[in-house]
């Protein structure tokens, strides 16, 4: 598949270009700055230019699939919590529905389901990516939501641990690595198609941890 990754410049979105490359996706790297295009081409990917606060929706030009990763990060006020992480996000989500872009994988955030829960300082941004989920899991696109928890920038184990909202459960941090993982994994199986995951660090094989049960 063409995999356009939003947010490719980022710290998970650096881990899963090359794993889309090495999985046997066409990886497109889309950022909003070109002296981030030969990064983008190193780690495999086809650079493409795209600002979630200006113009992106040309870079989705035949994608099969869409990845979204960024984020505006937490130095930045909620201003931009508000314009990237909320309304860039769902703008990207009406992007793949007037392109008939079907397949999408969200990286949300642990907790997006408790918007209200403690640390109150996170509470605005949870706002944000549940706001965005909730967009993307009314529309008609074939979504999966993935919800981290706290990210590193550890090595990769290959192993995570997962829960499906909305039950109980909590878990370690997670290396961004690991997240990258987890995306390749959804994207070779459909059955996580219409689920919301919560990743966290643990010792499940990836693919299995994603596997959706009953
Ligand atoms: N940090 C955590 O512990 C945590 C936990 C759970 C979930 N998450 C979520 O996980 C995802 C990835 O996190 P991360 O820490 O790997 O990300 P990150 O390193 O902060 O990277 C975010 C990327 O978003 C890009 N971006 C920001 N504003 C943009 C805009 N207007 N248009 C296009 N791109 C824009 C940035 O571009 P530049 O490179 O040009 O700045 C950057 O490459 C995010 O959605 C985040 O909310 C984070």
């Amino acid at each position: 598949m063409r995999v356009a990754v939003i947010g490719a410049n980022g710290g998970i979105g650096r881990e899963l270009l090359p794993r889309l490359a090495d999985a046997g996706h066409d990886p497109v790297g889309v950022v909003r700055d070109e002296s981030q295009f030969e990064a983008v081409r190193e780690r495999g990917g086809e650079p493409r230019l795209g600002d979630l606060k200006g113009e992106f929706a040309s870079a989705l030009e035949d994608a099969d699939a869409v990845v979204f990763t960024a984020g505006s990060g937490g130095d930045t006020g909620w201003d931009e919590t508000l314009l990237v992480d909320l309304w860039g996000a769902r703008r990207t989500v009406d992007a793949c529905v007037e392109r008939g872009v079907d397949r999408y994988v969200m990286i949300s955030a642990y907790q997006a389901s408790e918007p209200l829960a403690e640390p109150e300082a996170l509470r605005p941004y949870r706002v944000a990516k549940r706001c965005a989920d909730d967009h993307l899991e009314q529309s008609s696109l074939d979504a999966t939501v993935l919800r981290p928890t706290a990210l590193t920038d550890g090595e990769g184990t290959g192993r995570i641990s997962a829960t499906f909202e909305y039950r109980d459960g909590g878990g370690d941090d997670i290396p961004r690595a690991d997240v990258a993982e987890a995306v390749v994994a959804c994207l070779a199986n459909n059955e996580t198609i219409g689920e919301t995951i919560r990743l966290f660090g643990g010792d499940d094989p990836v693919e299995e941890a994603i596997r959706p049960h009953d």
